[in-house]
């Protein structure tokens, strides 16, 4: 195990109801509130009401911007900063998924900065401040809630960026599962496929003595296969949802990759496609990770083969350890297929993909090579791509 420091200062507000306590949570940290949120699924769940009474009960003052896209772009974000600015806003709440949040958190950082907020996510400048956020979360998913990192497009050469600074940590994350009930089967699926990839990118690391945190990247793989199938099923199902959206923030608060070198190329090399082709960064995921692990996993067979067993309960076979670690990859598979995810590029109706691998390894390479487990230059990269088709 390597050294590390481990602070996550996000308050999590978890259970029936708690969206009530907004208000009360947002006055301890603001007077002039920005509201931001995404497309309007807020709205028709009745959440925006239930927020705004909150707020005015607690008399906060607050403004609003709703908008935000999945794969939240660079322009609105601005917009936001703007706005902020020009209201004397203090404090950014967000309420939906890690679009707004991510959204939010760029706003966050942008308001006290002189530059164009591109410069952090480009590299240019490093944040140093950052307005407080808080969160209600609707779709649990990428973990942005309790998370250090916001990924942003840049419209601009469709560029998707990701930054990861402690000045915009949320204050505190408001998990009501029931606020999830209302979550098409396709993004349930795609919030737990992207859950699942942030344990596994932690997972597969070239460190070695890490047996308290590979168990619980075990643990928490196991719920999420188990509980996320039956939140599909049946989709107000409290303990399902419960424990999905738990694990959603478990999975990437980074607890479970403390003392450990992480891998993160198979959410590099996804953010291209979701850059290019605007597909969900969950489903972007279930095509892109089992391609990686077919092309690295001659790397540690016997990593792979732990996952096969202790995760899905493949039998090891000690003869031959490879075709453990290969039936572990395809019962992977086997759970994104059996949860509506595309695990293949043609699958994804994606427009002239295979005319742009070439295109996206490049970009995915722009900054240097990919990966920690294996390194991957662009030419590593468009095998797996192709891998992927
Ligand atoms: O926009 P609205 O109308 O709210 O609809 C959203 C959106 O269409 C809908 N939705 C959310 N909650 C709902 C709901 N529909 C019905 N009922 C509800 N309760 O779901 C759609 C997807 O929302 P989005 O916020 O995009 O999902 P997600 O949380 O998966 O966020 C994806 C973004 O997060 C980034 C991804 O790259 C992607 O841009 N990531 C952010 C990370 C971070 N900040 O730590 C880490 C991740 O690895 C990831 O890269
Ligand atoms: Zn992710």
């Amino acid at each position: 195990m390597q050294n590390f420091e481990f602070l996550n200062p996000t308050r999590i507000i978890f259970g029936e109801g708690r969206e009530g306590q907004v208000g009360e949570w947002t006055a301890k940290y603001g007077k002039k509130v920005l509201l931001h949120y995404g497309g309007g699924s807020i709205k028709k769940s009745g959440l925006y009401d239930k927020i705004v009474e909150s707020l005015k009960s607690s008399n906060v003052d607050f403004i609003e911007l709703g908008g935000v896209q999945p794969n939240p772009r660079l322009a609105l974000a601005q917009r936001g900063i703007e706005l902020a600015r020009a209201e004397k806003v203090d404090f950014v709440l967000a309420v939906g998924g890690g679009s707004t949040i991510d959204s939010a958190k760029a706003i966050s950082i942008g308001v006290p900065y002189s530059g164009n907020v591109w410069d952090f996510y480009a590299g240019k400048a490093q944040a140093q401040a950052a307005l407080p956020i808080g969160v209600v979360l609707t779709i649990p998913a990428a973990g942005s809630e309790s998370s250090n990192s916001s990924v942003i497009t840049n419209e601009d050469g469709m560029l998707k960026y990701g930054l990861n600074t402690d000045v915009f940590v949320p204050k505190f994350a408001i998990l009501n599962p029931e606020l999830t009930f209302t979550l098409p089967a396709y993004q349930t699926a795609a919030g737990a496929t992207d859950m699942l990839a942030h344990v596994m990118e932690r997972y597969f690391t070239n460190t070695t003595n890490v047996d308290l945190s590979d168990k619980l990247c075990e643990a928490l793989m196991k719920s999420i296969t188990k509980n996320a199938p039956n939140a599909i099923a049946e989709p107000e199902n409290y303990d399902a949802r419960a424990e999905v959206m738990w694990c959603g923030t478990l999975a990437h608060n980074n607890l479970v990759g403390m003392g450990r070198v992480g891998d993160w190329a198979s959410h590099a090399i996804e953010h291209e496609l979701s850059a290019l082709f605007d597909i969900a960064h969950g489903a972007g995921l279930a095509i892109i990770f089992p391609a990686w692990m077919k092309y690295v996993y001659k790397h540690d067979i016997q990593r792979f083969c732990q996952f096969a067993v202790n995760v899905f309960g493949v039998e090891h076979n000690f003869a031959y350890p490879e075709k453990s670690a290969l039936e572990g990859i395809e019962r992977l598979e086997l759970f994104f297929k059996k949860i509506g995810m595309p695990t293949h590029l043609t699958e994804a109706n994606l427009p002239d993909v295979e005319a742009n691998i070439r295109l996206m390894a490049k970009k995915a390479a722009s900054r240097g090579s990919l990966g920690q487990f294996v390194k991957l230059d662009a030419e590593a990269i468009e095998k797996i791509y192709h891998i992927a088709l």
